[in-house]
């Protein structure tokens, strides 16, 4: 077993403003609680949960300062008294992980996590994707099940060049579902089409309206996914037939949601929202084995993350203004231990 050192490079969260508010310092290792296990992190991507969270924007807020990062990988090198058959289970073992919203985060050498937020990794998946293998991936697969149960065949997505709109149409082909992914950029539109999706649309186009409106009626598209809020839910539901839904999981618009009520009341239009914590929280222990096995065979293809750039974390700050300056095209990750 490893030597756990005394103190460790993290990265901390002083004000919320953003990677202005960041800066790289040391710290004891934190110990484990009694329920809880230490992971030597390896890696952890900067997804936009992350700057929402450092802009002060995200679901909840923690006492600052903090360590932030909600998802990442690493190796079990302590576990709790209490952690039981689980906690022996995992020591020695690597895991992808996640932080609790009672906790520090995972932008740091040592984290601690409780034992039910540690999943073991398959051996043919590395760390660095091991790093990106919960939120993105769980979503998609909760999202395109969402898809399968409502009986759709098609379904719209917006912010379609992310990571998880990439994942989306890729599970959605495995299971029959067509993911029409919505962009705004034309240079995105033909970079999608590039890798095998059909039809791609610009919201940004002058005749957007039209042809979402064309292709919505023309398929009988009744679900949309959308992860920007703001105007968004409501153009969606514009083109859409009577008794659509929008499926609001995003808010990069950093704007709230405008509706016209006309069609939720006269078109039976309506539109909800999607959380993976939620969502995974309403799973029972089988459920979530049998759904992260699932999950874990598909990392290496329809659920598989493009990495753009690798910062060490005293280089966190630059990490967060990089990946914010531009989202699109991979992930930029935090790897620790270079
Ligand atoms: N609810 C949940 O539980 C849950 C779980 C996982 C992910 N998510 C959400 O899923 C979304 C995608 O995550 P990801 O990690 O896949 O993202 P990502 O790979 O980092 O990519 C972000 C994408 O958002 C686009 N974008 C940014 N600001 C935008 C805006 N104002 N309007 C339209 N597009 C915008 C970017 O496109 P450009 O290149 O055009 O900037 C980029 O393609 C995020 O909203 C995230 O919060 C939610």
């Amino acid at each position: 077993m490893t030597q756990i050192p005394e103190q460790m490079t993290a990265v901390l969260l002083e004000s919320y403003e953003g990677a202005t508010g960041l800066r790289v310092v040391q710290r004891p290792v934190p110990q484990p609680g009694p329920q809880d296990v230490l992971i030597q992190v390896a890696a952890a991507p900067i997804n936009p949960s992350d700057l929402s969270f450092l802009q002060g924007r995200y679901g909840f807020q923690k006492t600052l300062p903090t360590i932030p990062g909600f998802e990442g990988s690493g190796t079990v090198v302590a576990v709790g008294r209490e952690t039981g058959l689980m906690g022996r289970f995992l020591l020695g073992r690597r895991v992808a992980c996640v932080t609790q919203q009672h906790g520090e985060g995972l932008w740091a050498e040592y984290a601690v996590t409780s034992v039910n937020y540690a999943l073991p990794l398959a051996g043919a998946v590395s760390l660095e994707q091991g790093a990106m293998s919960v939120v993105n991936p769980l979503t998609a697969v909760a999202l395109i099940d969402s898809a399968k149960k409502g009986g759709h065949k098609a379904v719209l997505n917006t912010a379609g060049a992310s990571a998880l709109g990439l994942m989306l149409h890729r599970l959605g082909q495995q299971e029959g579902i067509e993911v029409i992914n919505i962009v705004r950029q034309a240079e995105q539109v033909t970079q999608l089409k590039q890798q095998g999706m059909r039809t791609v649309l610009n919201s940004s186009s002058a005749t957007f309206a039209e042809e979402l409106s064309d292709l919505c009626h023309g398929q009988k598209i009744r679900l949309a996914f959308d992860a920007i809020a703001g105007e968004t839910p409501q153009r969606l539901l514009a083109a859409m037939p009577d008794h659509s839904r929008v499926t609001v999981y995003g808010n990069l618009a950093q704007k709230d949601v405008a509706l016209n009520p006309g069609g939720l009341i006269f078109q039976d239009k309506s539109v909800d929202g999607f959380w993976l914590t939620r969502w995974v929280g309403q799973k029972n222990f089988l459920q979530s084995l049998l759904m992260w096995r699932r999950a874990q065979t598909l990392l290496l293809s329809a659920l598989k993350t493009e990495v753009r750039a690798r910062y060490p974390l005293a280089q966190a700050p630059q990490a967060v203004a990089e990946y914010e300056a531009a989202m699109s095209g991979g992930k930029v990750l935090l790897v620790m231990g270079e």
